[in-house]
Parts: C-alpha cells; sequence; structure tokens
C-alpha cells in the first residue's frame, strides 16, 4: 500500500483522483484549502479509513510525519473565473506552492508530480501542440498569473530535478471536464450544460469558431496515475483528447444531448482566450500507452446526468 499524497484534492480531478487511488488500494492524504474545491466532493471519501484530510494553504510549508511515496500537486485554481479572483494569490500557489511540494517531496523521498496545462502553450502558433513547442504566452496579461505561473512550476520541477535531484513528473493537461466541476466556475463544458438544463441563454464568446478539445476525466485520471508510476520518463507529456470541436459544434451538441430549447447569444471574446487548441499526444502513446477512449458523447452524458441532480 502506497502513502500519496494530493494537493488540491477537494477539487474537480483532484477528488476523481482520491478516488481512483483509493480504489486501487493505497492511502490518500487530500490537502487543501477549499480555494475553489469543495467538501462535498471528498464528503464520501471521509468513512475511508485510508482516506485523510489535511486543510491547508500550500503557499505555507507542509510538514506530514508519515512516510510519503507520492504527492500528486494539483493544487491551484483553474478556471479563469477563479484563477483571476486573486491572481497574486494564483501565481503564488504555482509557485511557492508548488516550491513547498517539491521540497516536500524530496525531504521524504518521494515522487512528485505536478499537475501543468496547456495554458503553458497560451495562444499556440503551432497546431496541434507538441511538448517541444514553448509556447505564446503574454507575460503581462490577465491569464498571466495562471499561464506564467504554471510554466515558472515546471521550471522549478526541472531546475529541482537537474540541481537537487528530485524525482519529479511533468503533466500538461488538456481542456478536462465530468461530474464534480464546479456549476459557477465558468468552464466552457459545464456553463453550456448548466444553461440548457435551466433553459437560460448559452453564452458564445466571439463568432464561436475557436475550438478546444475536450477530455473526460477518466481519462485524465489514469494518464496521471500511469505517468507517475513510470520509472523512466519524466515528462513533460500531453494528456488531452485530440478530438477537436468549435463552441458552437459543442453548444449544439449540449441542446440536442439536454433536450434544451435554451436561445444562444454572443458577447466578445476575452483577452488573450486562445483560438485553438489540440493535443498532440503521441508521446503519452509511445511512453505510456495511453490514449483517451471516452468520446465526446459518452463523456456528455455522464456529465449532464451528473449535473441534472445538483441544478
Ligand atoms: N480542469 C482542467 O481542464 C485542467 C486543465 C489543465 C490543468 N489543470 C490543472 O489540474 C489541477 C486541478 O484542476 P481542477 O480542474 O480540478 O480545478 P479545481 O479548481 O476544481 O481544483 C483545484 C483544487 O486546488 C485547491 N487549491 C487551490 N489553491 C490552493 C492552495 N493554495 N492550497 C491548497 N489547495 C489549493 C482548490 O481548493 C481546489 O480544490 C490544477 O492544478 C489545474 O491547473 C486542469
Amino acid at each position: 500500500m502506497k502513502t500519496i499524497v494530493v494537493t488540491g484534492g477537494a477539487g474537480f480531478i483532484g477528488s476523481h483522483l482520491c478516488e481512483a487511488l483509493l480504489t486501487n488500494g493505497d492511502r490518500v492524504i487530500c490537502v487543501d484549502n477549499f480555494v475553489s474545491g469543495s467538501a462535498t466532493n471528498i464528503e464520501p471519501f471521509r468513512a475511508n479509513p485510508h482516506f485523510a484530510f489535511i486543510e491547508h494553504n500550500v503557499c505555507e510549508p507542509l510538514v506530514i510525519d508519515d512516510h510519503i511515496d507520492q504527492v500528486y500537486n494539483l493544487a491551484c485554481p483553474a478556471s479563469p473565473v477563479h484563477y483571476q479572483r486573486d491572481a497574486v494569490l494564483t501565481l503564488e500557489t504555482n509557485v511557492i506552492g508548488t516550491h513547498n511540494m517539491i521540497r516536500l517531496a524530496l525531504g521524504a523521498g518521494a515522487r512528485i508530480l505536478q499537475a501543468s496545462t496547456s495554458e503553458v502553450y497560451g495562444d499556440p502558433l503551432e497546431h496541434p501542440q507538441k511538448e517541444t513547442y514553448w509556447g505564446n504566452v503574454n507575460p503581462i496579461g490577465v491569464r498571466a498569473c495562471y499561464d506564467e505561473g504554471k510554466r515558472a512550476a515546471e521550471t522549478l520541477c526541472f531546475d529541482y530535478s537537474r540541481q537537487r535531484g528530485a524525482d519529479i513528473r511533468v503533466v500538461r493537461i488538456f481542456n478536462t471536464y465530468g461530474p464534480r466541476m464546479a456549476e459557477h466556475d465558468g468552464r466552457v463544458v459545464s456553463n453550456f450544460i448548466v444553461a440548457a438544463l435551466r433553459g437560460e441563454p448559452i453564452t458564445i464568446y466571439g463568432d464561436g469558431s475557436q475550438t478546444r478539445s475536450f477530455q473526460f476525466v477518466s481519462d485524465l485520471v489514469r494518464g496521471l496515475i500511469l505517468m507517475m508510476n513510470n520509472e523512466s520518463f519524466i515528462g513533460p507529456v500531453n494528456l488531452g483528447n485530440p478530438g477537436e470541436f468549435n463552441m458552437l459544434e459543442l453548444a449544439e451538441k449540449v441542446l440536442r444531448m439536454t433536450g434544451s430549447a435554451s436561445d444562444l447569444i454572443t458577447k466578445p471574446l476575452p483577452s488573450d482566450d486562445p483560438r485553438r487548441r489540440k493535443p498532440d499526444i503521441s508521446v503519452a502513446k509511445k511512453e505510456l500507452g495511453w490514449e483517451p477512449v471516452v468520446g465526446l458523447d459518452e463523456g456528455l452524458e455522464k456529465t449532464i446526468a451528473y449535473f441534472a441532480t445538483v441544478v
């Protein structure tokens, strides 16, 4: 039985990861300050004797008097609504928080997996995005606290690996969706589904031709665990679903699947919003034998079923 720390474990992805690790028979120590996650997400695990929770802000050093094998560092608000609410705290979480979690792992002789993001590619000038692409990021824009913060976090991981021998793994996560996404966090899949279920207008930013690739959360969690347990490949590796859809296609799919009569309305594109995003996953296929298996229709069906119980 491994002892595994999951920071951000009360969030959307983190709670699915905690669940998968507990199902695998591991001990999980979930660390979260609920800045964007929720106690409800981890409620089902509280009775499990292999689950422990520490309420803690990763910007403060963390001491765990226990043997630790692995640390998944997911702590960071992930949606623009959440990460722009306190941009300085987001940057601190990415830089100081990651620094603290690397030091926790290093001190414990544990491996750390850093949850990075496709946002490190910014508004990409290469399509699809390979891990070798260095990105096109505005360092002073409203998204920089997240994009540049995650880039700095990757730098910290690789410098700690080269300089101090930290045992790191770095994954770049592309748009992920599924049950337990926060209802009001402004992410496109949850926005569209919640509006459709309530019969409220669905907002399309710009002309709706901007594309995204959407990965169902169970595919991502499988990839995170494979990467953490890979003995030789440290990354970075893209984890995402290469299926590419524009916002109008997504809205129409959601309307059809929910049977909703919601109107589509348009608003101007937010600043620095990337026009296209699609992962090249050939590295994940080669190094991890990983590729997504849940298609958009199947994933949307599960996500709609979840939101139907909460909205
Ligand atoms: N969901 C996606 O599409 C996506 C895409 C790329 C990367 N990621 C990364 O995956 C991770 C999880 O994302 P998510 O979608 O589950 O987001 P989320 O906001 O649901 O979860 C983040 C969790 O981290 C916690 N947290 C934030 N700051 C913290 C701090 N200072 N100390 C302790 N806990 C803190 C939050 O309370 C929350 O529970 C994030 O690091 C995010 O950047 C997510």
